[in-house]
């Protein structure tokens, strides 16, 4: 079964809130409402302040974790989401708050996040060409030629998107890289015109969407949402076209 798919969202059952299904009139009515609203995930990217050479590196990596959380705050906002802290596990993966999930991701340019009431990732990544032993790990030559064919790009895109949709979708599923092996490219559906990769894991199907913008390939994936919306501030110098 394909997950994401309009049949599946059919047997997903109404958010529970704050622990409780509500089950009154009202609160029937205001979970639809709330599940409407939850149908579309909002992915805020921005670009990631104090990452000039005045600054340690260490720096800087802190200047991404701090903007990628005021990401993730914006972004929870707008689903109606409020986290008053946000906890890892012991291996840095991000802990569910009172069943309300988030997903971060940042480099030197960009940071995101996003947040739902389901399971989610999201993950960012530049353009470019990774070295041989990274690229046969991420992706067979099948899969580049299959993606390069699908979106008419180049190699290095290809390789970006799957790099990016794989790793969006191991944020989903918690194992991170570890789980790389696990991930391959799903079937391609011509008459799905959403912009995004199918991937396969474990013998299901996520889709993962996907958005590029300034030589960036942003990707969010979560099963239950059929839509993205995308908020992403870039860069005014050199920003190129968006897809
Ligand atoms: C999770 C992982 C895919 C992140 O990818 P990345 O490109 O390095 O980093 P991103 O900026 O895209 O994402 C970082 C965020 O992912 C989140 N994250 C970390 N582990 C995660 C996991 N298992 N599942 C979901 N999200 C995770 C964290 O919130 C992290 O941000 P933070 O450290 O500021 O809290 C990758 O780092 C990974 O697999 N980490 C697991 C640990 C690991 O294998 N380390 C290497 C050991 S040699």
């Amino acid at each position: 079964m394909r997950l994401g798919s309009k049949s599946d969202t059919k047997t997903t059952g109404f958010p529970v809130l704050d622990g409780q299904e509500l089950t009154d009139k009202d609160g029937f009515k205001a979970t639809l409402l709330l599940r409407k609203h939850m149908n579309v995930l909002h992915a805020v990217i921005r670009p990631t302040p104090g990452q000039d050479r005045e600054h340690s590196s260490r720096e800087r990596v802190l200047h991404q974790k701090v903007a990628a959380r005021e990401a993730l705050h914006e972004a929870a906002s707008r689903q109606g989401i409020h986290f008053p802290s946000l906890d890892r596990d012991e291996h840095g993966a991000p802990l569910p708050v009172r069943g309300r999930y988030w997903s971060i991701t940042h480099t030197a340019e960009y940071v995101a996040g996003a947040a739902a009431v389901w399971p989610l990732g999201i993950d960012i990544e530049r353009l470019r060409t990774p070295s041989a032993e990274v690229i046969a790990e991420a992706a067979s030559p099948g899969e580049i030629d299959m993606v390069r064919k699908l979106f008419e790009v180049c190699e290095v895109e290809a390789f970006t998107r799957i790099w990016s949709a794989k790793e969006a979708l191991l944020k989903l599923s918690g194992e991170g890289l570890a789980g790389l092996s696990k991930c391959t490219i799903g079937s391609t559906n011509l008459t799905d015109t959403r912009p995004g990769l199918w991937i396969r894991h474990d013998r299901m199907e996520h889709f993962v969407h996907q958005m590029l913008r300034d030589d960036h390939i942003a990707s969010v994936t979560c099963d239950q949402v059929q839509q993205v919306q995308w908020d992403w501030h870039g860069h005014l110098v050199g920003a190129r076209g968006t897809r």
